[in-house]
């Protein structure tokens, strides 16, 4: 199977990684070389970190990083059985791309986006109709080298053999695929944002701190990580970004916390080298 993925960023360039530790022959596309040099260059410390220590032999993994060809060319990706999509979180930005696929790509070329918010029928609007039971949504998880779950979304249009095909292949590289339906956040994001409301909630009422509800989660319920580490990692601001789409699409249930959007609007949003819940910077 000849796979490609469209966006190197945190997401894509680990994406590629996965189908090339499987063997597949795997190209990886971003606007600039730029880009594409400092994917790699993630993927050969990532390689040399820890891959190497889990299910795959350092070897295998050194020779999986010669399958991952990067290119600036989207035109190139005409002969690819499988494209994953994943660039920004943009509807344009998306919406481009595919477009851009639907005309170069095969005819019998699956394509699949790793949206995390926006609804698969709506980006299949932007293909032509004929590649619509070819297109569905693939929902990885980060690290995507170690979190074994995708979620498979399809649309109003995918075939039932487009699924079980992609289903197929993720399981062949190793992935727990889980089909659902295409409903605002799909389903893990709608349970992780109950957990992080609901824990964002104890602490503006005072009834515990954020390193003991961590401690709560991860002892008490069998989590790796708390939430509001969890938070820190992903940053407050992305969430606050996914609770108003669920908001949007649920009511109250979701309404984002007073205390996350003071907290966000003040730069305490966590991520790399800013102030969070569980650390100061
Ligand atoms: N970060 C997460 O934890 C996470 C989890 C699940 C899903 N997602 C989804 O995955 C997607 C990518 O997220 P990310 O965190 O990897 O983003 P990112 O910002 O790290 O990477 C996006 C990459 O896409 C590239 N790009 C943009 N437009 C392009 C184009 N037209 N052609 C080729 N490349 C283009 C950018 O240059 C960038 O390298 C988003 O839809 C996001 O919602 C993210």
């Amino acid at each position: 199977m000849k796979a490609a993925v469209v966006g190197a960023g945190l997401m894509g360039t680990e994406i590629a990684l996965v189908f090339a530790l499987a063997g597949h022959d795997v190209l990886l596309t971003d606007l600039s070389e730029e880009a594409l040099d400092r994917a790699m260059a993630r993927l050969g410390s990532l390689i040399e970190k820890g891959i190497s220590r889990q299910a795959y032999a350092a070897n295998t993994a050194r020779e999986a990083l010669t399958l991952i060809r990067p290119t600036t060319k989207i035109v190139e990706l005409a002969d690819r059985d499988l494209v994953t999509e994943a660039v920004f979180e943009s509807l344009d930005a998306k919406a481009g791309v595919l477009k851009a696929l639907d005309d170069l790509c095969a005819p019998h070329c699956i394509l699949a986006s790793n949206t995390s918010t926006l609804p698969i029928s709506t980006l299949a609007a932007s293909l032509r109709p004929g590649r619509r039971p070819l297109f569905l949504g693939t929902h990885y998880f980060s690290p995507v080298s170690r979190m074994q779950l995708v979620e498979i979304i399809p649309g109003f249009a995918t075939d039932r053999a487009t699924v079980e095909q992609v289903a197929a292949w993720l399981e062949g590289v190793g992935k727990q695929p889980v089909e659902i339906k295409d409903v605002a956040g799909f389903a893990v994001n709608r349970m992780l944002h109950a957990l992080l409301i609901e824990a964002v909630r104890l602490v503006e009422e005072g009834v515990a701190t954020p390193a003991d509800l961590d401690t709560a989660c991860r002892l008490g319920l069998g989590h790796p990580i708390g939430p509001f580490a969890m938070m820190d990692v992903v940053t407050s601001d992305l969430c606050l970004q996914v609770q108003d789409i669920l908001h949007d699409a649920y009511g109250e249930r979701f309404r984002p916390p007073a205390l996350l959007k003071q907290r966000v609007a003040a730069g305490l949003g966590g991520g790399k080298g800013r102030p969070g819940w569980t650390r100061n910077g």
